[in-house]
């Protein structure tokens, strides 16, 4: 070890730097053996953690022995997000004749004569958004795209049982609505080809997050 008095034996002259740079070059034993010990014990403590990630994913692969697994077919029936470009529609096709006895059957009792609205939300008309930002929010004056209303239906309607209008229903119910809202035409057919390319009146009303995604 260098001190500020101790002068090397082979020089008359020390500064600082020199010790500073002659114990730089080479180490006292002393700490040589501790960076050996420390190597030592950092090669025992990596076989150790190895042991630890080997370890631990091979009981990830195991699990933890809850549950079932789950089958494609299984999957599938939950999977049913509907695009706006209209990806994951099924096939099937209705017209709005189709849909209105449909939805006299199913809907008019909460929805109104012809979705005009009762107990639950009109399902046409709606003033311009322009006119505040308490304006109703309808399917007409605020929803982006058609494909949203099939997708809604089919996971949500009729209220109290949700999940039970077959893909048909769906398509006539959709193109009924449209219809009574004159999106489309009174003969017009939707299915999993037409509906994607019904325009909505607020389509550009919205700030889009990931442009690149959206049809
Ligand atoms: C028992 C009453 C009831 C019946 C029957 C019913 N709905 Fe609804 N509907 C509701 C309620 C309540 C809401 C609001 C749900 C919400 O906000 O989550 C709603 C919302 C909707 C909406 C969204 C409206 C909007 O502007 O947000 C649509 C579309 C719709 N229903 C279509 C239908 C169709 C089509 C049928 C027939 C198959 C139907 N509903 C049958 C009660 C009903």
């Amino acid at each position: 070890m260098c001190t500020r008095n101790e002068a090397p034996p082979h020089r008359g002259s020390a500064s600082l730097l020199d010790c500073a740079a002659a114990e730089a070059a080479a180490p006292t034993p002393g700490l040589r053996g501790n960076r050996t010990h420390f190597s030592r014990a950092s090669t025992a403590g990596a076989g150790v953690l190895i042991a630890l990630v080997l370890g631990s994913s091979a009981a990830f692969a195991q699990g933890p022995n809850l549950g079932k697994p789950i089958s494609p077919a299984e999957i599938a029936a939950w999977d049913i997000s509907i695009m706006p470009d209209g990806s994951g529609l099924p096939p099937g096709s209705g017209t709005p004749a189709q849909g209105s006895s449909v939805y006299v059957a199913k809907c008019a009792m909460c929805h109104g004569a012809s979705g005009r609205g009762g107990s639950a939300a009109a399902l046409v008309g709606g003033s311009p958004l322009t006119t505040g930002i308490d304006t109703t929010k309808t399917i007409a004056n605020f929803w982006p795209y058609a494909t949203t209303l099939f997708d809604f239906t089919r996971r949500a309607m009729p209220w109290p049982k949700p999940r039970t209008l077959a893909n048909d229903e769906v398509y006539a119910l959709t193109a009924y609505i449209l219809a009574l809202n004159k999106l489309i035409g009174e003969n017009d057919v939707m299915n999993a080809d037409t509906l994607p390319k019904v325009r909505m009146p607020n389509r550009e009303g919205f700030i889009v997050r990931f442009p690149e995604r959206m049809p």
